[in-house]
């Protein structure tokens, strides 16, 4: 599938889809299930210094539009991602691309991270979480224009690698967030994470999640998502990575016209885990149809005139 290729960061993307953060675990469980590589790649779950014990339950709940989650960055850790995720990545994935989802409470903590991982074999580079909103202090990188800048700077010193910052929907304009994060050196961005949100048990009187809130994502963020995207992609030139609410080709191709040269595909795994490779295949489907050669060329292609 010639057309779908995306050249980023010194290397071809098979594909544009990616698996989202926190939604395809390390990979490995999802060995067998589904062909990962034959994706574009596979965004780890976030590795922070220690290991995270994550959030009490319930972690997640279903919503009239997708899901709200608080799972609390739960994850292994540093030294065993290191020790045990990595090794597999790096054996098992030869045409798709891994990214490395970076979270920590202090720009020292982002840094070791990076610093540890960036000698191993087996991923591409770093998505830098600055936007979770379901831990204390989750998006304080990700709204303080100042403390973002200083962070990604921190980073961009610590590695050669492609750094990717992933940015919160919550705030008042994120084109001034994707500025700070250009011009402190990131490479790229992904567009968004999830909304902060809350359900209640009315029976019981209580929320439902063990957090009290937690992050909303599926079908219902995908207009905010590719307005968000459509904001950034305006404001910078590096690549942007479109996320939320993604389920089928239509809905990708929606963040591509925005303005994301890649997608990443998340909540839509737990409904259906084939989910992302027909995103894949059905976007070549659209090209076909629609005589376009490249998928590189509708990136930023959508057509405002006529409009207000
Ligand atoms: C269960 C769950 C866990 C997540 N964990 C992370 C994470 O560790 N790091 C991160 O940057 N985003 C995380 N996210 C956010 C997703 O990567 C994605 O940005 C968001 O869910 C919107 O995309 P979607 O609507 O396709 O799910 C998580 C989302 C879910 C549903």
């Amino acid at each position: 599938m010639a057309g779908l290729t995306q050249q980023l960061w010194g290397v071809e993307f098979q594909s544009p889809v990616l698996l989202a953060s926190g939604t395809c675990g390390y990979g490995q469980e999802y060995a067998g299930l589904i062909p990962l590589d034959e994706l574009g790649g596979i965004v780890t779950k976030a590795v922070s210094v220690e290991p995270r014990p994550g959030n009490p339950p319930h972690r997640v709940a279903e919503t009239p539009g997708g899901m709200i989650n608080a799972i609390g960055l739960q994850n292994v850790g540093l030294e065993r991602f290191r020790e045990e995720k990595l090794p597999w990545l790096a054996e098992n994935l030869d045409r798709s691309h891994v990214l490395v989802n970076v979270v920590g409470h202090t720009a020292d903590d982002f840094a070791t991270v990076v610093a540890d991982l960036d000698d191993a074999e087996g991923f591409l580079g770093y998505e830098i979480n600055v936007s979770c909103p379901n831990v204390k202090g989750g998006t304080l990188f990700g709204t303080d224009p100042e403390a973002l800048g200083e962070l990604v700077r921190r980073v961009r010193g610590s590695t050669d690698r492609p750094v990717i910052v992933k940015l919160t929907p919550n705030v008042p304009d994120i084109a001034v967030y994707a500025r700070v994060c250009e011009d402190a050196g990131a490479d790229g961005l992904s567009t968004i994470n999830t909304f902060p949100g809350m359900l209640i048990d009315v029976d019981a009187r209580r929320p439902v999640i063990g957090n009290l809130s937690g992050g909303v994502s599926g079908p219902a963020i995908l207009p905010m998502g590719v307005y968000l995207t459509w904001q950034a992609a305006r404001a910078v030139e590096i690549p942007i990575i479109g996320i939320g609410g993604i389920r089928t080709a239509r809905d990708a191709l929606q963040y591509v016209l925005a303005g994301a040269s890649l997608v990443q595909v998340g909540t839509a795994l737990f409904v259906d885990p084939d989910v992302a490779i027909n995103v894949h295949r059905e976007i070549s489907t659209y090209l076909d149809q629609q005589g376009v050669a490249r998928l590189a060329d509708l990136v930023g292609a959508l057509e405002t005139s006529g409009h207000v």
